[in-house]
């Protein structure tokens, strides 16, 4: 019989999960009716204005605490913006209408619409910059790898606790300039690297899946897409740190209104996301954790996953949606 009665603690998974999904899911087939067009901009858009649109209907007092910014001019749901009916309860959402842009608007593998949502003041309130990252999966003793040791001593470490030579340890990092020296001494322990262009937030959860063959993830990528990681990683297990990079005056300012008090604040795992945090994503284009939208005929098919951290419970649920009005896909 408890069962049966919901808590208030209980309301955003037993209530909201699917409510969720449906969010997620519409994001996902608003920009992916754009991929391939090589316009990341419109893309985006679409999939901000569907995931606004869908917010605002949910029985939620809720408030984006990390999501899209000025770092990629995108169309935003804007740090700040209240959404839900505010008739429900105090929710923080982390979002990413779209991520991976550049891999919708090229249809290459990867790009998801992803969200999270825990109760208000439980998941990183902070603006929309780079994060430096460092995340591996479960199974090792705590605080084994940290953000601020030389990456010779985190995959010393990592190796040994796996009980693999160092040069056996695979590394997920993005392919990008500022990553130079860190893939320079990579290459030196002689590890495998495996590098991506985009989508980091499924770089991190990556780690954590044995089939991948991931290790660890180093490197910068954004703060947001580090939250949204940093909340299904507390669901499957695993540890990750994060750094805000505030490197301008005007950033650290900005983050001091948001409640960041030290600009130079090491986050760990249950700082980026604590409280009870569900994450949803749904596959745009196909890729390693999630099949893209296809769409065939009168029938739409869609992939989501959702991840809760209390429970450590994952599903994944396939869509097929037939009413496709519902979807604003003029
Ligand atoms: P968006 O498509 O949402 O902009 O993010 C794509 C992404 O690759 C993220 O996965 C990553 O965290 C971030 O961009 C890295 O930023 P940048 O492309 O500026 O290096």
């Amino acid at each position: 019989m408890t069962d049966l009665v919901v808590t208030e603690d209980k309301i955003i998974e037993r209530i909201l999960t699917m409510e969720l999904v449906r969010v997620t899911e519409r994001a996902a087939v608003a920009s992916a009716k754009l991929r391939g067009r090589g316009d990341e901009k419109a893309a985006d858009q679409a999939a901000v204005d569907a995931m606004r649109r869908e917010l605002n209907k949910l029985p939620i007092d809720g408030e984006i605490v990390i999501g899209e910014g000025e770092r990629d001019e995108a169309p935003m749901l804007y740090i700040g913006e209240k959404v839900g009916t505010k008739k429900g309860p105090k929710v923080d959402i982390a979002v990413d209408p779209l991520e991976g842009t550049t891999l919708c608007a090229k249809d290459m593998p990867g790009s998801i619409a992803v969200m999270a949502m825990a109760q208000a003041g439980t998941l990183l309130y902070a603006p929309d910059v780079y994060m430096d990252k460092i995340a591996i999966g479960p199974g090792y003793p705590k605080g084994i790898v940290d953000l601020d040791a030389p990456v010779e001593a985190n995959i010393a470490a990592l190796a040994k606790a796996k009980g693999v030579k160092p040069h056996e340890i695979t590394a997920l990092v993005m392919d990008r300039p500022r990553h130079a020296d860190l893939i320079a001494k990579l290459r030196k322990i002689g590890c495998s690297i495996r590098l991506i262009t985009d989508g980091d937030v499924v770089g991190v959860i990556q780690c954590a899946e044995p089939a991948t063959g991931i290790d660890i993830y180093l490197g910068i990528g954004g703060a947001p897409e580090g939250v949204l990681a940093a909340g299904a990683l507390r669901c499957v297990g695993g540890q990750m740190q994060g750094r805000l990079i505030l490197d301008t005056p005007e950033k650290v300012a900005r983050a001091a209104t948001m409640g960041v008090k030290d600009p130079k604040k090491k986050y760990d795992l249950n700082e980026l996301a604590s409280g009870d945090v569900v994450v949803a994503a749904t596959g745009v284009t196909d890729g390693a954790l999630l099949k893209g939208v296809a769409f065939k005929g009168d029938i739409i098919e869609t992939e989501t996953i959702v991840y809760r951290s209390l429970t450590g419970t994952v599903r994944r649920i396939k869509g097929e949606h037939r009413e496709l009005e519902k979807f604003h896909l003029d």
